[in-house]
């Protein structure tokens, strides 16, 4: 990732931005927050995975941590919307990321790599994602759309089944066109490390303790 360099005072005043906004998200709606700090905790272990250096991990988990602050500026009730959600609903609703890259910016306080890659978390590498339709994502909107898709496919949403880790990584292997293909190559081999592969593990019965 390119690197910006924080001063002791813009890192002080990102952090306490940062507990102020997840705070609001909390009261806003709670299950959002949640996914937040579960997106937040992965995309942090991933990139220490991937070796980023200490600055950097901080500046990835802090806009992993507040990808969807933007859903703050949506009608709530939407976010638990079993059915008939309308095309004017559904806009509104991506709009999300939009969003998102407002609050940062009028926070005055995060660097420009955590508000472009917030405002790009929901692209696609293959030009099939939103809000604008890019196909060139930095590295960072690259990991946590992935790190977020992963999260997501595993919670309870309405009009989405609740995925087990592997039948999650299954359905991102389906459309592994919409990642960037380095990075999700190397998803797939932190997540070997956490035991979760594309296959799964073929367990037999115990018969001996010898065998
Ligand atoms: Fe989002």
């Amino acid at each position: 990732m390119s690197t910006c360099i924080l001063t002791e005072q813009q890192y002080k005043e990102m952090v306490s931005k940062t507990h102020q906004l997840l705070s609001a998200l909390y009261n806003y709606h709670s299950p959002i927050y949640h996914h937040s700090l579960q997106v937040g905790k992965v995309t942090q272990s991933f990139l220490r995975y991937l070796n980023w250096s200490s600055q950097d991990i901080i500046i990835g988990t802090t806009a992993a941590l507040l990808h969807d602050i933007g859903k703050m500026r949506v009608e709530k009730e939407l976010w638990s919307k079993e059915q008939g959600i309308t095309i004017l609903e559904y806009i509104q609703m991506e709009v999300h990321a939009s969003h998102s890259q407002n609050i940062l910016t009028e926070a005055a306080v995060f660097p420009a790599i955590i508000i472009e890659s917030v405002a790009q978390h929901h692209e696609r590498e293959n030009g099939a994602g939103y809000p604008n339709k890019i196909n060139k994502m930095t590295p960072l909107a690259s990991i946590i759309a992935i790190v977020n898709d992963y999260t997501a496919l595993q919670e309870i949403r309405p009009g989405h089944p609740v995925r087990s880790s592997f039948q999650a990584l299954t359905h991102m292997l389906e459309q592994e066109n919409h990642y960037d293909r380095v990075l999700f190559r190397a998803w797939q081999n932190y997540l070997v490390l956490q035991g979760i592969t594309s296959q799964p593990i073929e367990t037999k019965p115990i018969t001996s303790l010898t065998a």
